[in-house]
């Protein structure tokens, strides 16, 4: 059976900005596939492209094997989009909305009813229905947004950042509503720049920078290809700056620990990567203890997505957001996009 959705070898640049510069993966049926990738990695162009909304410079794609480029009006009947932007006209109502967008998949007037009011009551938006969307709320427009991306029950389901800018009980109820997609069959692709989305969702994971795919996975094993013998420990606020240093000098010449990292985003804490047989955790509180510096705050852990992404490309997907964002506080939006 053709793979539900195919990428291979996708390359797209606009001008001297080669924007893919090689993507590949493929999606069974009934997946949630996610696509990991700090901003301006790619995710966007790469989906669009899929989506037949752009045209790339070379590759090949395909949807349930039909391929976008040469069959772009199939294999769109095949797809829901769910774009970042919400892009919700603020004059129709929800309702007025969803039947609109029944019109352009032309969906028969018999069925268009019926399924407008399941969609309503399905993403819980039934009683704000008859209101204009521009007075919706961020999380209400995003459920709107599903619903019309739903509408014409597409075997596959786009998502770019479906949770971006979302309170934590709409983002929950989002991937409760995902999970029931996929299990009624729904093959999902979605593009997240938050670990814990790809993480809590995705069956498999492409990390994808500077236009690049990296790796490829469960969400366990690329994490077990990075942690095999190894463990992070985490060393948690500093209260100074030197005591960092301090400790950061001492801990990186214990023969245990392979790797020191600090993390000033994160109020001077300390990541080191430990060789996991040996008995690392009690090497580096004595260290710290005869230095006279705090040995609270220490903690154990398995290897996470980002410690992936930092073995592929010396970076954390923090620093790479800080990177691409330049001086927005990045550390604050994903608190606050947590909340
Ligand atoms: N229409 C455009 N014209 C020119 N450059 C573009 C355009 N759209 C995107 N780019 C550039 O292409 C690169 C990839 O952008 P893209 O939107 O695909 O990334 P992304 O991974 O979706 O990022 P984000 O997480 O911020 O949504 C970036 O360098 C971006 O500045
Ligand atoms: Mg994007």
């Amino acid at each position: 059976m053709a793979p539900a959705v195919l990428v291979e070898k996708l390359k797209k640049s606009y001008g001297d900005v080669q924007a893919v510069k090689d993507v590949s993966f493929a999606i069974e049926p009934g997946e949630i596939f996610g696509l990991l990738g700090p901003n301006g990695s790619g995710k966007t162009t790469t989906i669009r492209c899929l989506c037949t909304l752009m045209t790339p410079d070379s590759g090949r794609l395909a949807i349930n094997g039909v391929s976008v480029l040469e069959d772009p009006r199939t294999a769109r009947q095949m797809l829901g989009y769910i774009a970042q932007e919400v892009a919700l006209d603020k004059v129709l109502t929800g309702r007025e909305l969803l039947e609109l967008q029944a019109a352009i998949y032309h969906l028969p007037k018999a069925t268009l009813k019926p399924r407008i009011e399941q969609m309503l009551d399905l993403l819980e938006i039934a009683d704000i229905a008859d209101k204009k969307t521009g007075n919706y709320s961020g999380g209400q427009q995003k459920r709107l947004d599903l619903a019309a991306g739903l509408l014409h029950q597409p075997s596959v389901l786009v998502l770019d950042e479906p949770t971006v800018g979302l309170d934590i009980e709409s983002r929950t109820a989002v991937w409760r509503f995902l999970r029931q997609l996929r299990d009624e069959g729904t093959t999902i692709l979605l593009t997240s720049h938050y670990l814990e989305e790809v993480d809590a969702l995705a069956g498999r994971v492409a990390i994808i920078d500077k236009g690049e795919v990296i790796s490829t996975g469960t969400p366990s094993d690329l994490k077990a290809q990075v942690g095999g013998d190894r463990i992070t420990l985490r060393i948690r606020e500093f209260t100074t700056d030197p005591e960092a240093e301090k400790a950061r000098s001492l801990l990186s010449d214990l023969p245990v620990v392979q790797e020191v990292i600090v993390n000033s985003a994160q109020g001077n804490s300390l990541n080191l990567v430990v060789d996991k047989e040996a008995d690392a955790l009690a090497a580096v509180q004595s260290t710290l203890k005869s230095a006279g510096l705090p040995t609270f705050g220490i903690s154990q852990s398995q290897p996470s997505l980002d410690d992936v992404y930092l073995a592929a490309t010396g970076r954390t997907l923090m620093d790479a957001e800080m990177a691409a964002a330049g001086k927005r506080d990045v550390k604050k939006e994903r608190k606050q996009n947590m909340r």
